[in-house]
């Protein structure tokens, strides 16, 4: 039995705030910005479902077996990594795991700070009172004409990655802890208000039930129609790797942000009960935009497809209509970039935890370096959506925004997550995950195990090959 380790960095000063934390983390642009739009682009219900059922069989036990990893090492997960394949006498190869996630929070970063740059800007537009009255066309051109401008959006960005490098420089459990104290109830109760306006609408029923009623047909067959005129239907598997990939991006998972949070996680308190939380939080949150969100498009005749946009062509519709939307509507973008923030600085939380603890580096330093590599390749997606987003430079038909975005949420999130799977339950020996999860070897220690052995790693794997084309 090896010594229990501490963590250098500090500690939450409670299971609760733990908790706070990693729905600080997870409840993100990934709840209310992207959900929406990628359940329009993939045909709401079915892919909706396939989505809700990778939280509950992949999701949930691959959270606990990353906290678990992560309280187990208490160190950025580089070094827990390290740590744990000693304890465990495994292959060093497992290392690497730590160094995949680095990378990744990076990546995702570049491109999470430009969209909390937009949601900022939303935020004075909306004080602005831009949207009283506004139809749905002078919002879409209000929304065409910001994303334009490419310095004005590239200001944004910088702006966001200031904040997200002062509050990871002055460490993670500073002014941040209490912010999400408050603001995360807050975005929820907001949340709720934007349904209940949506549920004034014509059209909400038609909204739940392209988000509640799944039509697999018409999500996992795409039809052509052939020169003969016959109608060709081939079965594909994009939707549900975009799914897979959304489980994880939406918990943070897979790239060490639960990992280093859960190494920071009191000794006493119960992974599993934290785990559950956490991932009713999220997914009530999802679940609650989706439903302010699909009655505004089909009210006012929009597009459910219309990408990243979406969000910011549809609430502002709401926001110009109801009594009180000016403040309202602020406050709404003000709380959006709140929840973004307490992402981002998870993102590169585990860069810095190890630049710390390896290279002696300050905190700050290393979060202003990570910060500014960070803000660099954010540029390329700044320019996705304007100067750059000419077909001449995609790639794959992929803009640099979009191939981020497809490398990181569908490829990089679900490996990561695999191989965490596979480590928590074919290398660490059953002593030792039992005594992390203080758990006996009842039903609940018996479930977890047989799921992070055998089935989230085979769904995952079955997803991931069949959308490359190789199964
Ligand atoms: N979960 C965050 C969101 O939904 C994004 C995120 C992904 C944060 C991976 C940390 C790690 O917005």
């Amino acid at each position: 039995m090896t010594e229990k380790r501490s963590s250098i960095h500090g500690q939450w000063s409670s299971r609760f705030i733990f908790i706070l934390a990693a729905v600080g983390s997870a409840v993100g642009l990934g709840n209310i910005w992207k959900f929406p739009y990628i359940t329009g682009e993939n045909g709401g219900g079915a892919f909706v479902l396939v989505y809700l059922v990778c939280i509950a069989l992949i999701g949930v036990p691959i959270m606990i077996a990353e906290i678990l990893l992560g309280r187990r090492g208490r160190q950025s997960p580089i070094n827990t990594m390290r740590s744990l394949v000693q304890d465990e006498q495994a292959h060093p190869a497992w290392s690497l795991l730590g160094w995949g996630g680095v990378i990744t929070g990076f990546l995702i970063l570049s491109y999470y700070s430009v969209i909390a740059g937009w949601a900022l800007a939303y935020v004075f537009r909306a004080a602005s009172g831009a949207f009283n009255g506004a139809t749905a066309e002078t919002i879409a051109a209000q929304f065409d004409g910001f994303l334009s401008a490419p310095l004005s959006v590239l200001a944004w960005h910088s702006i966001f990655m200031v904040m997200t490098m002062v509050v990871v420089a002055r460490g993670v459990r500073g002014g941040l802890e209490k912010a999400v104290t408050f603001l995360m109830p807050a975005l929820f109760v907001l949340l709720l208000v934007l349904v209940g306006y949506a549920m004034s609408l014509g059209a909400f029923s038609e909204g739940l039930d392209f988000l509640f009623s799944p039509n697999f047909e018409k999500v996992f067959y795409h039809c052509e129609v052939t020169a003969a005129g016959v109608e060709q239907c081939r079965f594909t598997g994009e939707p549900m790797l975009v799914a897979l990939g959304h489980a994880f991006f939406t918990l943070s998972l897979g790239m060490g942000a639960i990992m280093v949070y859960g190494s920071y996680m009191p000794a006493n308190a119960s992974i599993a009960r934290a785990t559950f939380a956490i991932v009713a939080a999220d997914t009530a949150v999802a679940l609650l935009a989706g439903m302010a969100i699909f009655p505004i498009v089909f009210s006012n005749g929009l597009e459910a497809a219309a990408g990243p946009g979406l969000i910011f062509q549809t609430l502002p519709i709401a926001f110009g209509a109801m009594p009180g939307g000016q403040f309202f509507g602020t406050l709404f973008f003000l709380l959006l970039v709140f929840a973004a923030w307490s992402s981002a600085i998870s993102l590169i939380e585990p860069a810095v935890a190890w630049l710390v603890e390896n290279h002696g580096m300050k905190r700050v330093s290393a979060a202003v370096l990570m910060g500014v590599l960070a803000w660099i390749l954010g540029i390329g997606t700044v320019l996705s959506f304007n100067l750059l987003s000419g077909e001449e430079f995609q790639l794959f038909g992929k803009t640099i925004f979009d191939l981020l975005d497809y490398l990181t949420a569908n490829i990089l999130l679900p490996l990561g997550g695999l191989f965490i799977a596979l480590f928590a339950g074919w290398i660490m020996s059953r002593s030792a995950s039992m005594d992390e999860l203080r758990m006996r070897d009842g039903m609940g220690y018996k479930t977890w195990s047989l799921l992070v052995r055998y089935i989230s790693p085979l769904l995952v794997a079955i997803v991931f090959f069949n959308a490359i084309g190789i199964i």
